[in-house]
């Protein structure tokens, strides 16, 4: 069944893991909800069954969080017809939400979004897909961070301080350093096939920076852009949040897969992540990527490959990036130290054909006024010392035999009922659920159980009941905890889906 608008509207913002109780957070979004219209004057609300089914959460916090704005006169309840919102809201109640209990004033983000931000800030924050949670089973895309070879970078670290070089305390002239593009270079050549020099690189503060400075330089607002569907949310935001227009492009087995009418639309850009699709898992093949570099040069328009995570790939090498067939420089090739490094370390990278090498730097001081020079020495050092080689290559054994507790763990409770996709490479796979369940429901009774898992729906430019899943990040959880957090994984699908009960 499909959830009501209301509902959907509080599941965004609920949040589970921010320490406020859930009776709080409800109530004070209901109270948003009727001051800013959202719930008009005189509309029903649901019930307050139905409300704590959708949402998830149990139904005596609902009718509590009912009652006390039944006290405050922002409903009221006429027997056997249900709750109402009240038709006006009285002045003492506007004025009372401007203190908090406590005495301190609520801080501005909590006004309603119509009254502060701009449209296309409302929208960024009312699609906003960031988790305040950044840790623990099974969050997906962050990797196991204690095992940072930290004795080495602190060693490096100690070295750079001890003689103090105030050109690396400076902003950067643009591009990053010489010592870390160099590096780069050769370690881009030789694992991932990119055709580049170290002046082709520019070291930016990951992916997201990558992303968004391509795309300002390269487009101007209203300009369409391709991106796979399903995709990464975070770079879905900033590409909206600069003005162009997104054309989701369905993908199949072989990677995103336009129809003869996306053909005959081309668009400025596309966004793609040939080496491992975000989130689904596949390989982009062959002739799909000589199709898309083809139309690419025929119609003029720019690829950005994002090769977030195909370091780690299990029972095969990693695949060589699209960048390195492409004969006629149209592909912008980004990668990042977030996944194979730490994510908190915000380092990631640019390669730009030649001609555009000199733009893109001057363009990224410019608007970033870039820093972190000293970071960037280390990093250099590290990798000429051959630790970041070395890590990658440890932390790819780790990861392989962690997917292979969770599948493990998956297959013992489910057999082949819940298949698992896309964890031939990466941090995390994707459990698919039955169609018609409700992923999102499944995700906060596994957040409630203390487990974060994402649904896929929210992935798709159109969420639907069809592409029911949960991506489920293994890297970070310790390989004892596994087991014991997918239990409780399964507890919160068995009880949330009504399927597997036995
Ligand atoms: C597909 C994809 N691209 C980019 C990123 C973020 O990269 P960065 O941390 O370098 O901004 C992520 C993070 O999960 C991702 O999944």
């Amino acid at each position: 069944m499909r959830r009501s608008v209301l509902s959907d509207w509080l599941a965004q913002r609920l949040d589970r893991g921010n320490g406020q109780p859930i009776y709080r957070q409800l109530h004070r979004l209901l109270q948003q909800a009727i001051l800013s219209r959202e719930l008009p004057a005189g509309s029903k609300v649901p019930s307050s069954r139905l409300l704590a089914q959708e949402l998830g959460i149990g139904r005596n916090t609902v009718t509590q969080v009912y009652e006390q704005l039944v006290l405050e006169g922002y409903v009221s309840s006429a027997t056997g017809r249900g709750t109402f919102v009240a038709d006006s809201a009285p002045d003492e109640i506007v004025g009372a939400l401007d203190v908090e209990s406590s005495g301190t004033h609520r801080t501005p983000l909590e006004l309603p979004a119509t009254r502060v931000l701009s449209a296309r800030g409302a929208r960024l924050i009312a699609g906003a897909g960031v988790s305040k949670r950044q840790w623990g089973a099974f969050m997906p895309g962050v990797p196991d961070v204690t095992k940072f070879p930290a004795r080495e970078w602190s060693r490096l670290h100690n070295k750079y301080w001890r003689r103090l070089r105030p050109d690396l305390l400076t902003y950067a002239p643009g591009g990053g350093l010489a010592s870390l593009r160099h590096a780069l270079a050769d370690y881009l050549r030789t694992s991932r096939s990119v055709r580049c020099t170290p002046e082709q690189i520019i070291i930016t503060t990951g992916i997201h920076q990558s992303v968004d400075l391509a795309v300002r330089l390269l487009s101007d607002p209203g300009d369409v852009i391709w991106t796979e569907d399903p995709c990464y949310w975070g770079v879905r935001s900033v590409l909206h949040v600069s003005g162009l227009q997104t054309r989701p492009i369905a993908v199949d087995a072989e990677g995103i897969n336009p129809s003869p009418d996306d053909l005959a639309q081309p668009p400025k850009l596309m966004l793609v992540t040939p080496s491992h699709q975000y989130p689904l898992g596949m390989v982009m093949s062959l002739a799909r990527r000589r199709m898309l570099l083809e139309y690419a040069r025929q119609h003029t328009c720019w690829i950005i490959e994002d090769d977030y995570d195909s370091e780690f790939r299990y029972g095969s090498r990693p695949l060589a990036s699209l960048q390195g067939l492409d004969m006629s420089g149209q592909v912008i090739y980004v990668g990042s130290f977030s996944k194979t490094l730490f994510p908190g370390l915000r380092i990631g990278y640019l390669v730009v054909p030649e001609a555009l090498a000199e733009s893109f730097a001057t363009a990224s001081a410019e608007l970033y006024r870039e820093g972190q020079l000293l970071q960037q020495a280390m990093l250099a050092e590290f990798i000429a010392e051959g630790h970041f080689a070395s890590h990658i290559r440890k932390m790819r054994t780790l990861y392989g035999q962690r997917r292979q507790i969770v599948l493990d763990a998956a297959s013992r409770r489910y057999g082949d009922a819940l298949p698992a996709v896309g964890g031939d490479a990466g941090l995390h796979l994707v459990m698919q659920l039955p169609a018609g369940s409700d992923d999102r429901l499944v995700a906060a009774a596994a957040l409630e159980r203390n487990i974060i898992v994402r649904p896929l729906s929210g992935y798709y430019a159109q969420p639907s009941l069809d592409s029911s899943g949960l991506l489920l990040g293994y890297a970070c959880v310790p390989d004892e905890d596994i087991g014991p957090a997918f239990d409780t994984l399964g507890d919160a699908i068995d009880s949330t889906l009504n399927v597997f009960a036995s």
